[in-house]
């Protein structure tokens, strides 16, 4: 069995971030969507991975290389334009062969990995299997529609009325009968080869097209409040350490992990709930100069090489900070509020 993942697109949701970062390397708890992936993979026992890139080809060959690290071979298949995810399948046609594979959008994090299904797959061998879960925004994804069977009787993609929350994942498991079905698609309405079409191609076929239902999915969704849960789930599983270094001056609160690379200068971390704080990867640093400042983690993702000048800046929380950010405190905080209030107002007005 091979994998095919998908690193292509130009990842336009999460501006700012994919402004100089391609979607798949924007970092969960300070790694890579794209790692998650490939490491999975790995753990579902696939060492061959086929990897479509596009546009930003030479940040994810950059980021991945051969694919060593992980314990992949890894194949670079360029996409000439983002044509759809089924036309990804098309132009890997050779690469994939006769083989079964998984097809892994690079952008798709699944807390507890494919390993399981991937199993079952591989034990019963349907046509095709897909995995779904439970959104609340459905017409951001393919939606499924199940019948009183319990079988998927439709897919729409993007749908604007959608007629269930079952979101189709980015995980696709296939037999070679996809080939077919992605060589019989035509354009849809935003001009690509739609996977969902393929799918939907098998299940008007006497193909059977099984499902299992997750929980535990993230993909970017353009939803910042969605990628801080992310962060949360993954951060919650580290184990507290320290790596890097900490001055005498600096306070550790919680489970927090300082990697490598990190220097925490007079400063005072703290992670709130017992959930774990982790600044910094196994790089560079977050630098906290100068200064007593308090930094919540726990909702926070801090991408690596943030520096944060901290004096006076007492708290950063529910945030997401790219790479070669400076917080910093405002030059002059105003002595008082002006306010202009009409009758009946309330305000509350942090000291
Ligand atoms: C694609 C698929 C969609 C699926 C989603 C999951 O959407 O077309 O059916 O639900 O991936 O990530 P896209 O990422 O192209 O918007």
């Amino acid at each position: 069995m091979k994998a095919l993942v998908l690193s292509g697109g130009s990842g336009t949701r999460l501006r700012p971030f994919t402004h100089t970062s391609p979607k798949q390397l924007v970092p969960v708890a300070n790694k890579p969507v794209l790692y998650y992936v490939l490491e999975d993979i790995a753990q579902a026992s696939i060492t061959e991975v086929g990897i479509v890139v596009g546009e930003t080809s030479n940040e994810i060959r950059k980021a991945v290389g051969s694919g060593d690290r992980f314990g992949l071979r890894v194949t670079y298949l360029p996409q000439e334009a983002p044509l759809g995810l089924a036309h990804a399948v098309l132009i890997a046609r050779d690469y994939l062969g006769e083989e079964d594979f998984v097809m892994y959008l690079g952008d798709n994090f699944v807390v507890g990995g494919i390993a399981g299904n991937s199993s079952t797959f591989r034990a019963e061998r349907p046509d095709a299997q897909i995995l779904l879960t439970r959104v609340s925004d459905p017409s951001s994804f393919g939606v499924a529609e199940i019948g009183c069977d319990g079988r998927v009787v439709a897919l729409e993609e993007k749908p604007r009325h959608p007629r269930s929350d079952l979101a189709v994942v980015g995980i696709y498991l296939f037999t070679p009968v996809v080939h077919e079905a992605v060589r019989a698609l035509t354009p849809s309405r935003r001009g690509e080869l739609e996977i969902t079409d393929a799918l939907q191609w098998l299940l008007d076929g006497p193909y059977d097209v099984r499902y299992t239902t997750i929980s535990g999915y993230w993909k970017d969704t353009g939803n910042v409040a969605d990628m801080l849960e992310v962060n949360r789930a993954v951060l919650d599983g580290i184990e507290p350490g320290m790596e890097g270094q900490a001055d005498a001056a600096s306070e550790l609160v919680g489970r927090v992990r300082i990697e490598a690379g990190a220097q925490i200068r007079a400063s005072r971390i703290v992670a709130r709930r017992h959930r774990a704080g982790r600044v910094t990867d196994r790089t560079s640093a977050l630098h906290v100069d100068r200064g007593d400042c308090s930094i919540e983690t726990a909702r926070s993702s801090l991408h690596h090489a943030g520096r944060l000048p901290a004096h006076g800046t007492r708290r950063v929380q529910h945030s997401l900070l790219g790479r070669n950010v400076t917080v910093a405190p405002a030059p002059r905080v105003p002595a008082g509020s002006r306010l202009i209030l009409g009758d009946d107002s309330r305000v509350e007005i942090s000291s």
